[in-house]
C-alpha cells in the first residue's frame, strides 16, 4: 500500500479513461482520493465505485476554469482528509478544428481548462503542500506538445503545462515538493468514440504508427503516475515521462522507407 495515509486529488477523475484509472489505482493502493470533475454525476459514480471496493473517496464537482470551484476543491480535500499529498492535473478539453476554423472562444476554453486549470489547481494546493513540506504535482501532458497531431489550442496548452511543470519543480523543490509531467501517446479511451463511428478501425490504424505496435491502455498511465507520485521517485522532479509506446522516439514507417534493406 504505497499511498496509505496519502491524499490524492485527480481533476477530471470522473472520466472513464485515464481519470478513472488514476482514481481506481490510487485508491487501490490506500490513498484517499478526491474526484474533482465538471460532471457531478460522473464524479459521484467514481467515488461510489471506490467506496464500494472499501476505499476512501470524495466527489467534488469542480470546474477547473473557476477560481471558486478550485478553492472549494482544495478546501474540501483538506477539511475531509487533513492533508493534500498529490495533485494530478488530468482534466481537459480539446477542440479538433483546423487553425483557420478555430473560434477564439474554443481556443480560450482549451487554454483555460488545460493550462490555466493546471495553474489554478497547483496554486490552490501549494500552501498545504508547503506547510506539510511534502507534495507531488503530476500533470498529464500529451505527445501533442512535441509534435503536430492537430488540435492547436490543446497542443499549445499542453506545451504550457510542461513549462509550468518545470517552474513548479524548481520553485518549490526547497519545500519537498516535486512536479513532473506524463506525456501520453494515444490511449484506448472514450475520447476516440466519435471518430471511431466514422473510421471503425481507427485505433488499429493509429497503432501502426507506434513502435510498440499498439496504443496505450489507461492502466499504463496509472502505473506511471503512481510511480512518479511514490517515494520511489523521490529524486525525480521537473521531468517529462513519455508513456507513448515509443511514438516520440521515432517513426518506424519513416525508418522503413529510409532503410528498406533492414525491413523485417
Ligand atoms: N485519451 C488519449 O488518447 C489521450 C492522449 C494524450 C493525452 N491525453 C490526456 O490524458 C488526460 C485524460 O484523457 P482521457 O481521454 O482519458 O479523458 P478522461 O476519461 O480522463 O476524462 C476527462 C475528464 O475531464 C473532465 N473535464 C472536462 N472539462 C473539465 C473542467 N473544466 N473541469 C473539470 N473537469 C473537466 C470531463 O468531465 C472528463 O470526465 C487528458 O489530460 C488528456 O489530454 C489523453
Amino acid at each position: 500500500m504505497r499511498f496509505a495515509d496519502r491524499v490524492v486529488i485527480v481533476t477530471g477523475g470522473g472520466g472513464s479513461g485515464l481519470g478513472g484509472a488514476l482514481v481506481r489505482r490510487f485508491a487501490a493502493e490506500g490513498a484517499a482520493v478526491v474526484v474533482a470533475d465538471l460532471d457531478q454525476e460522473a464524479a459521484d459514480q467514481a467515488a461510489a465505485d471506490v467506496q464500494q471496493q472499501g476505499g476512501r473517496a470524495l466527489a467534488v464537482r469542480t470546474d477547473v476554469r473557476s477560481d471558486d470551484d478550485v478553492r472549494v476543491m482544495a478546501d474540501a480535500a483538506k477539511a475531509t482528509y487533513g492533508r493534500i499529498d498529490v495533485l494530478v492535473n488530468n482534466a481537459f478539453t480539446s477542440n479538433p478544428a483546423s487553425i483557420l476554423d478555430t473560434r477564439i472562444e474554443d481556443w480560450n476554453r482549451d487554454i483555460d481548462v488545460v493550462l490555466t486549470g493546471a495553474f489554478r489547481c497547483s496554486q490552490q494546493v501549494l500552501p498545504t503542500m508547503i506547510e506539510q513540506r511534502h507534495g507531488v504535482i503530476i500533470s498529464v501532458s500529451s505527445v501533442n506538445a512535441h509534435t503536430h497531431v492537430g488540435a492547436a489550442a490543446y497542443s499549445a496548452a499542453k506545451a504550457g503545462v510542461e513549462a509550468l511543470t518545470r517552474n513548479l519543480a524548481v520553485e518549490f523543490a526547497p519545500f519537498g515538493i516535486r512536479a513532473n509531467a506524463l506525456v501520453p501517446g494515444t490511449f484506448r479511451t472514450d475520447v476516440w468514440k466519435e471518430r471511431q463511428k466514422i473510421v471503425p478501425d481507427l485505433l488499429d490504424r493509429i497503432s501502426t504508427w507506434y513502435p510498440l505496435g499498439q496504443v496505450g491502455e489507461p492502466d499504463d498511465i496509472a502505473s506511471a503516475a503512481l510511480f512518479l507520485a511514490s517515494d520511489e521517485a523521490s529524486f525525480i522532479t521537473g521531468s517529462l515521462l513519455p508513456v507513448d509506446g515509443g511514438l516520440l522516439a521515432g517513426n518506424p514507417l519513416f525508418a522503413r522507407d529510409v532503410h528498406p534493406e533492414n525491413h523485417r
